[in-house]
């Protein structure tokens, strides 16, 4: 045999010398749930080492990932459910719980990056990301909510706005918004490909945020399609997106791929609330070695293509210094 291929993983350092694909702490998002109150910090029951923090302890929260070199933050608001409405119209409303915990992270670390979520599930007396009437989710008139949102985000300090709503046309429909009011420096991470899964439950917890009837499958994407991301994608670089990305990550790694090979943009995967309650929930009876699934995990999304991962691993991979 002239060709061995097991030369090059004989040692440490030659395995290290040929590894194809790295993460580190620039790469990561971290997700945090935030709620109304003081001193508040309490446990998300799906998804073990994952807090609701009042604005207090995230600021607090925020310097402990800074401090290991974790710089970017998606933020997710638990809403009363005495404040949701059919228009969520507490998503815009001055001090409100999101707008503040922006702008105070904003002005104690300006140097952090805040992500903003963009979708009115959250916010939604339906619980849908969009307007419902009749049973049907309303595309166009949900526009300008979504499009009011980004605004008071952006005027809160946001870095960079994700709409995660699958509305059609909102990209363009927010980038212009934005650019009309000055903001033409604020970001787009558009949720491309998102599909209608089941790994949301887990969030949908965290926030309360679960459809109050129906399921999302007439706006977010069928988990049977590949295809259909291209269009998604082709659609959101048009309109103005910054970044593409693909939601969930495990199941599509495939379409991470496919953004990657035929678009210049770069692309984002969400590990979402449903794939670290699987790593958890087996690491805790024993079933799976955690750090190294972990790491198999965030690995395989980026050798897939991700420049970038949202993902609740990020502060336990760097405080525990599994990078
Ligand atoms: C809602 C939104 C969802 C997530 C992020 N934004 C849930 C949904 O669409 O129902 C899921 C994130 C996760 O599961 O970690 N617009």
């Amino acid at each position: 045999m002239l060709k061995r291929p097991r030369r090059n993983r004989k040692s440490a350092v030659i395995r290290d010398m040929v590894q194809e694909t790295h993460l580190n702490a620039a790469n990561l998002i971290f997700p945090i749930f935030i709620v109304e109150g003081s001193n508040i910090k309490t446990a998300v029951s799906s998804m073990p080492g994952i807090y609701r923090y009042s604005i207090d302890n995230l600021l607090r929260e925020v310097e402990s990932c800074m401090n290991l070199g974790l710089r970017a933050f998606d933020l997710f608001p638990n809403i009363e459910e005495s404040l949701k409405d059919k228009h969520a119209s507490e998503s815009t409303k001055e001090g409100s719980l999101y707008l503040r915990t922006i702008s105070e992270v904003k002005s104690r670390f300006p140097e952090a990056c805040v992500v903003t979520d963009v979708a009115m599930d959250p916010y939604s007396s339906d619980g849908h990301d969009g307007i419902v009437e009749n049973g049907e989710i309303l595309n166009d008139e949900t526009l300008e909510i979504l499009a009011m949102m980004a605004l008071a985000h952006a005027q809160a300090g946001a870095d960079i706005i994700a709409p995660s709503d699958m509305m059609d046309g909102r990209i363009g429909y927010i980038r212009n918004k934005l650019d009309e009011n000055g903001f033409t420096n604020i970001s787009l991470m558009s949720y491309t490909a998102k599909y209608a899964s089941a790994f949301y439950g887990p969030f949908r917890d965290a926030l309360n945020s679960a459809p109050k009837h129906g399921d999302k499958k007439t706006y977010q994407m069928n988990p049977t399609n590949q295809r259909e991301a291209l269009i998604e994608a082709e659609l959101d670089t048009q309109e103005g997106a910054d970044f593409l990305m693909v939601k969930p990550a495990l199941p599509y790694l495939d379409v991470v791929k496919l953004l990657k090979d035929n678009f210049d943009l770069p692309i984002a995967a969400y590990n979402v609330s449903g794939e670290y309650a699987m790593i958890k929930a087996s690491a805790r009876n024993g079933w799976l070695d955690e750090q190294r699934a972990t790491m198999e995990v965030l690995m395989g999304i980026r050798r897939a293509g991700a420049s970038v991962i949202l993902t609740y691993h990020a502060k336990e991979v760097l405080a525990k210094k599994w990078l």
